[in-house]
């Protein structure tokens, strides 16, 4: 039997585990999400369910991963071999999460180049991300340096790759977002008509809660925004915390490192909002947070752009650090089918690597072709029009993923009781604290909201 890889200790684990955690979620959706939901009153929202759910879904993985020693495909049937198919499911999101997850690192990392080299302007004019990602060659050659970095992270394996990567990376995250986020509540301009608007105000917009035209359909809406990012964010139910759990020492103290991870990754889609969003306010009052989606490619660099000289130094700084959390999460998702390969098909890590990175690399060329050879658009049940990466995006995170964290709940907490949870987070001899909060969380609410969520992404809500 081949030694499993396994992470030094528990900082080397909750920095891999927030690596994975903090990723263009956080930087990108969040906070568009906050500025499209009420602002502080999305925080609000989101601060509760990452104490209640998130906390919950977390544990339930990571200590799954560590009980067992296994990985995603094999942790559930390890348990009780009738519930074998849970693991296969799960398996599936990481593998589709995969496919463009590596074309949006791609774009990232274009970006970045185009600031390098002094052409952050063209950046900010109209119609450059369309021609961008509508284009056949370029898309797909950033994909594959991004693909080739995260390939070459999880070929180095677990300790040698993920957890020196990250106890590197991590770190310098945190200093360059807390170094913008700064910066960004010192900006003041005054636009053509007069009107002056700083950046202590646009903090104002995002902090505090706007109530105007609450309905309680609007709020149902707003909690499904945050249920959806939350998970998402964590990176919770889609094997990816289970393969990290199960690399962890049996001395860590469980709880505590969760209550960092989670600190970590909302902090830092806290940190992404208080840099953006005043950002934007400054230079494009209100109406320039309704971009949604395009806010990264479309509006910031603009925001840069009025910057003069310097937006093109917190251009730079700006994408470099997006690169650094989305290669991250790219490592942890591609680990995640690594390993699982792996134990699959009796293979060494580096063959497996090799493999799944040249298997990436088509399923992301392809994705890439969505917006060209194999463009079409497709309204998903859910509302949205979609191309190919959107229908990805959707299977992975809308269909799937509330559908596994709610046979998680209803396996964890009717089949094999919460109990097996708790003495895993105990093992080390700490006691978990939030012991009665979990027991209640995975029985009763978690369940019955992941039916709720996955009838709202499928459309079935509306027909009841
Ligand atoms: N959690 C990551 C983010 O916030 C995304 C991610 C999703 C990472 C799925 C791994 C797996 O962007």
């Amino acid at each position: 039997m081949k030694k499993k890889g396994s992470f030094t200790g528990s900082l080397g684990f909750v920095l891999a585990a927030a690596g994975s955690a903090v990723g263009v979620g956080n930087i990108w959706r969040f906070p568009y999400l906050a500025a499209k939901d009420g602002g502080g009153l999305f925080l609000i929202v989101y601060l509760v369910l990452v104490l209640t759910f998130g906390f919950t879904l977390l544990a339930t993985d990571v200590a799954i991963g560590r009980r067992t020693k296994q990985n995603a495909l094999h942790a559930f049937g390890a348990i009780r071999p009738r519930w074998k198919f849970l693991g296969y499911l799960t398996f599936l999101v990481p593998a589709l999460i995969m496919t463009y997850y590596s074309v949006i690192g791609g774009w990232i990392t274009k970006y970045a180049v185009t600031y390098l080299t002094g052409h952050g302007d063209d950046a900010a004019a109209d119609g450059y991300f369309t021609d961008f990602i509508t284009s056949r060659v370029s898309p797909v050659f950033f994909m594959l340096i991004f693909l080739a970095v995260t390939a070459f992270i999880v070929y180095r394996g677990v300790e040698k790759g993920i957890e020196k990567f990250s106890r590197f990376v991590m770190p310098g995250l945190l200093l360059l977002i807390i170094g913008i986020a700064i910066f960004s509540l010192t900006l003041s301009h005054t636009d053509a008509d007069g009107v002056t608007r700083t950046g202590l105000q646009g903090l104002g917009v995002y902090l505090i809660p706007d109530l105007s035209g609450m309905t309680p359909q609007r709020f149902l809406g707003i909690l499904l925004d945050a249920m959806s990012q939350l998970f998402f964010s964590l990176s919770v139910s889609m094997g990816i915390m289970i393969t990290y759990g199960s690399y962890v020492k049996k001395d860590v103290n469980l709880g505590r490192s969760l209550g960092q991870i989670e600190i970590f990754d909302t902090g830092v889609a806290f940190l992404a909002g208080m840099m953006i969003i005043p950002a934007v306010f400054v230079f494009s009052g209100t109406d320039g947070m309704a971009s949604g989606p395009s806010l990264m490619f479309v509006s910031l660099p603009k925001v840069f752009a009025e910057m003069g000289a310097a937006g093109t130094i917190v251009g730079l700084i700006f994408f470099v650090m997006v690169i650094f959390a989305a290669l991250t999460s790219c490592v942890s998702i591609m680990e995640t089918l690594v390993a699982s390969c792996m134990d699959l098909f009796h293979q060494t890590r580096q063959k497996m690597s090799l493999i799944i990175g040249i298997l990436s690399l088509a399923a992301a060329a392809v994705i890439c072709l969505g917006y060209n050879v194999f463009y079409f658009e497709l309204t998903l049940p859910n509302g949205q029009s979609a191309q190919l990466l959107d229908v990805m995006d959707y299977l992975s995170n809308s269909f799937l993923m509330p559908a596994i964290s709610f046979l998680t709940c209803i396996f964890v907490g009717w089949i094999i009781k919460p109990k097996w949870i708790i003495e895993e987070m105990e093992a080390s001899g700490h006691r978990f604290t939030r012991r009665r909060l979990y027991s209640f969380m995975i029985r009763y609410v978690t369940p019955v909201i992941m039916a709720v969520l996955f009838l709202q992404s499928t459309g079935l809500l509306n027909y009841l």
